[in-house]
């Protein structure tokens, strides 16, 4: 079995060095720009760049794992080990030169995650977690949130770029703003499974987050104590991803179960 505390360093290292290739290109100048599933959602030559930074890293420390990354596909032959990248998790916020943008690599093992790392290279903030090892922010061990009245909470959520996923996003925000202290739309779904790991966030929810999205930031959530699941029993994935406290999870899922949360388009 691969140990996860070797697999994080080699990710923390390699995500170090990517992240200041997006920091550069950031300063540089954004160039590149193309959208993808929609006219909002963009992809600009700084993501291209540090995804193949970090699959040709992994290709030389690792070259028998497979690589997922969220603009180039999978590649590699899929032993054990396989890798989940999102270059720039916040690319909006890239473009815009807002700094809350993360460079986000997680380690699965036989479909399991067990390390993580996402690192924010505007501020060098950077989470890590190991598989039953805890989550850590610049050496300190994170345990989440204390609270645990969902009216007290402040809440993190992101929205999808389709319009109509988003009309149904914002009627589930409609029905949970009347019941929870405040919302935040940071613009990074990694970033908010972090905050939300070191108690920044009381609970973070959103519907449609690819596996790159969340798989390292969930395992740091999951690692700084918060439940992270989806919901009616579901694990996280695409129709829903809540992370909370125990005293939160439960109130926060059932309030966005009643508003079907994970239905729409
Ligand atoms: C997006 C961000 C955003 C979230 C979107 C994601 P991207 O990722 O994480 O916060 O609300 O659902 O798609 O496009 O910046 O990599
Ligand atoms: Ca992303």
């Amino acid at each position: 079995m691969p140990d996860a505390a070797d697999l994080l360093a080699i990710a923390v290292e390699i995500v170090r060095d990517a992240g200041e290739t997006a920091r550069r290109m950031r300063v540089e100048g954004v160039s590149g720009v193309a959208t993808k599933s929609t006219d909002t959602d963009v992809v600009t030559a700084a993501d291209r760049a540090v995804e193949r930074q970090v699959v040709d890293a992994l290709r030389v420390r690792r070259p028998e794992d497979a690589v997922l990354g969220e603009e180039y596909g999978a590649s590699g032959t899929h032993g054990r080990v396989r890798w989940i990248l999102d270059p720039i998790d916040g690319t909006v916020n890239y473009l815009y030169d807002l700094p809350q943008y993360a460079v986000s690599l997680a380690a699965e093992v036989d479909g399991r995650v067990v390390a993580g790392v996402v690192r924010n290279p505007a501020t060098g903030a950077e989470w890590t977690a190991t598989l039953g090892g805890g989550a850590f922010h610049g050496g300190t061990r994170l345990h989440g949130s204390p609270q645990t009245e969902l009216a007290q909470a402040l809440v993190g959520t992101g929205f999808g770029y389709d319009p109509a996923r988003r009309v149904h996003q914002a009627g589930v925000l409609h029905g949970l703003l009347g019941h929870v202290r405040d919302i935040r739309r940071f613009g990074s779904a990694a970033l908010d499974l972090c905050a939300a790991a070191g108690g920044q966030l009381d609970a973070y929810y959103e519907k449609g987050l690819n596996p790159w999205d969340h798989a390292a930031g969930g395992l740091v959530a999951t690692e700084a104590g918060l439940v992270v699941a989806g919901l009616g029993g579901a694990p996280p994935g695409l129709d829903m991803v809540v992370a909370a406290p125990p005293a939160l999870f439960k109130p926060l899922h059932d309030r966005l179960a009643e508003l079907d949360a994970a239905g729409g388009p």
